[in-house]
């Protein structure tokens, strides 16, 4: 028995994207609007909490020879000239206006003297725009949402649901269909506009920054429902994940100058990115760390035998990293027993971010298979939309403007929506639900002798091997191969526990089979693009090849795997040029 829930709106992730969508949603609309927002954990425990380094926007134009257009140039040349320059030109004329409203919900911004509010450096910036709360920005975002958003009326915050389908019908949105997780029951939840917010997959992957609940599941189950997936084979790795747990190690500590060194003593970086050293772009950070390493340069750390390099602190002191760093000496100190006032950090690269996910439109709606119309009543924001203002690379800051950013512009607009909208889909709710309830009867009755746990650590051993910051045609080959077995053997699991009561075996079970999905596209859209760009960088293609390949992927869902087609990329002002740092 499903219990139907009706709603005008539903926001499914409680992250900043999704809970900034909710607030907007509701303001524009005089708290008018019905608004239920879905999270699969406790919302204040979202991935964006993770966040450290701090939120990009020109907040003073003109200052320090910044600007709009300047901004806009970094992330396009950052993304390697696949994002596309209207959305970009969106992303930075908003940012701004974005750092303001969390100054209003009281966000701890860090000061000058004068009282403006203080930037740091970022990767690939030409210029200090990234402001900042500490290393721990995304924490004080977070809460700041949390608590303005709790104190609305009209939106209700559904903790521990856990949603396994997006329901559509006649290229309509219809509802979400998924369990509460306390109790086992089924729920419906019915709705005339719904925003998918729930991030990112980077957990396609072991070694990563990202939560465990990096699982990617809106997007998987949006590519079920047949939405088309955007740039899928383009994953971020940060260059200076702590090893050997894959914490991350905010990009804000070579912001304030950090070095980063190989076993030599030497600051590599000036080989690979004369100008920009330590802050070159992520995909080229990396790619300079993993050729140390693979030259012999790079030390080995005792016990996990893992290979690293040294992110040098100490020449900071001690001030700087307590009022700036904090929360990076507490992770180093807590997890390794390393003091980064005496020590250097040992890093190395891993899965972050993925740029590609849902096929939206400059706006964050939700396009249809054929790319050429949105469907009605859905939107996509933050990490798991795919709006492409990052391309192949993201800068690092950029993020936390685009989730908030898209986040007020989705909200507004599906408000809208529901506003203008009499009633809900017209389909009865238990035509809506039928297939949904017979998937989930079927995995809880699954009774096979293979275990989801292990699939996921072969899983995320060929993405290590084959997907990461260098790839081959060949790893990329025996990466699909091993996904296609892993998600042969998948229909022969058991699953454990058969109860209802916070069944997190079942819970884990779709997350992986919603990561084997995504680890399949990103494959397959990964194997089919013959050139090197941005975090895509494959041996056998020593550069870009504009001619061929200045064009997104797009993947829709078939049985046998992605069908993939392609389509341009907007370009505006900024022609594509060599990318030099
Ligand atoms: O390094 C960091 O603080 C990460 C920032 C980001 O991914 O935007």
């Amino acid at each position: 028995m499903t219990e139907v829930l009706d709603f005008d709106i539903v926001v499914l992730g409680s992250g900043i994207a999704g809970m900034s969508a909710a607030i907007h949603a509701s303001k524009s609309q005089n708290e008018k609007v019905r608004i239920a927002v879905i999270s699969k954990l406790h919302a204040m425990r979202s991935h964006s909490i993770a966040a450290e380094g701090g939120i990009s926007g020109v907040l003073y134009p003109g200052q320090n020879d910044d600007s709009y257009d300047l901004h806009a140039f970094d992330t396009i040349k950052g993304s390697d000239y696949l994002a596309d320059q209207d959305a970009v030109s969106i992303l930075v004329k908003n940012a701004p206006k974005e750092i303001r409203f969390f100054e209003h919900l009281g966000v701890p911004w860090i000061r000058e003297e004068n009282e403006e509010i203080q930037f740091r450096a970022f990767g690939g910036m030409s210029v200090k725009r990234t402001a900042f709360a500490a290393d721990k920005t995304g924490f004080f975002m977070l809460r700041a949402l949390y608590d303005y958003l709790t104190g609305i009326e009209n939106i209700k915050i559904f903790h521990e649901y856990y949603i396994t389908h997006l329901l559509l019908s006649e290229k309509r949105f219809a509802g979400l269909f998924g369990i509460n997780l306390a109790t086992g029951e089924r729920v419906l939840f019915k709705a005339k506009a719904c925003i998918i917010a729930t991030g990112g997959y980077a957990r396609v992957f072991g070694f990563t920054t990202t939560s465990y609940s990096s699982t990617g599941d809106g997007i998987a189950m949006a590519y079920r429902a047949g939405v088309p997936l955007k740039d899928m084979e383009f994953i971020q790795f940060h260059p200076t994940a702590l090893v050997p747990s894959g914490i991350l190690i905010t990009e804000a500590s070579r912001g304030e100058g950090a070095y980063l060194k190989n076993v030599d003593g030497e600051r590599f970086m000036k080989d690979y990115a004369p100008a920009k050293m330590e802050l070159a772009p992520r995909d080229i950070v990396s790619r300079a760390i993993i050729t140390e390493i693979n030259k012999g340069k790079g030390l080995i750390q005792e016990g996990s035998g893992m290979k690293y390099v040294n992110l040098d602190l100490r020449h900071l002191g001690k001030d700087k990293i307590n009022f700036k760093l904090p929360m990076i000496r507490e992770i180093t100190i807590k997890n390794l027993g390393l003091d980064p006032i005496e020590e250097p950090i040992p890093v190395r690269p891993a899965a972050h971010f993925t740029m590609g996910g849902i096929h939206t439109d400059i706006n964050g709606s939700v396009m249809s298979a054929d790319s050429s119309i949105p469907i009605a009543g859905l939107w996509a924001a933050g990490e798991c939309g795919c709006v492409s203002i990052h391309g192949s690379n993201r800068l690092g800051s950029n993020s936390l403007s685009q989730c908030a950013v898209w986040g007020r512009i989705t909200g507004i607009e599906a408000a809208r929506h529901a506003s203008q909208h009499k009633g809900q889909h017209p389909v009865s709710p238990n035509k809506l639900v039928g297939n949904a309830e017979k998937d989930l009867d079927r995995l809880i009755a699954m009774d096979g002798d293979e275990s989801p746990y292990s699939i996921r650590e072969r899983m995320q051993n060929a993405m290590e091997e084959h997907m990461y910051v260098f790839r081959t045609a060949k790893g990329m080959r025996q990466a699909l191969k091993e996904i296609l077995e892993l998600k042969r053997l998948s229909k022969r699991i058991g699953i454990e526990d058969k109860g209802k009561i916070f069944n997190t075996n079942m819970r884990d079970a779709f997350e992986i089979s919603n990561l084997l999905e995504l680890s399949e596209v990103s494959i397959r859209s990964a194997i089919n693009r013959k050139e090197s760009r941005g975090a895509h960088a494959v041996l056998e293609y020593k550069e870009r090849d504009d001619r061929e390949w200045l064009k997104h992927t797009i993947a829709t869902y078939s049985k046998k795997g992605p069908k993939l087609s392609y389509i341009p990329v907007k370009i505006t002002n900024w022609k594509p040029k060599p990318r030099e740092y």
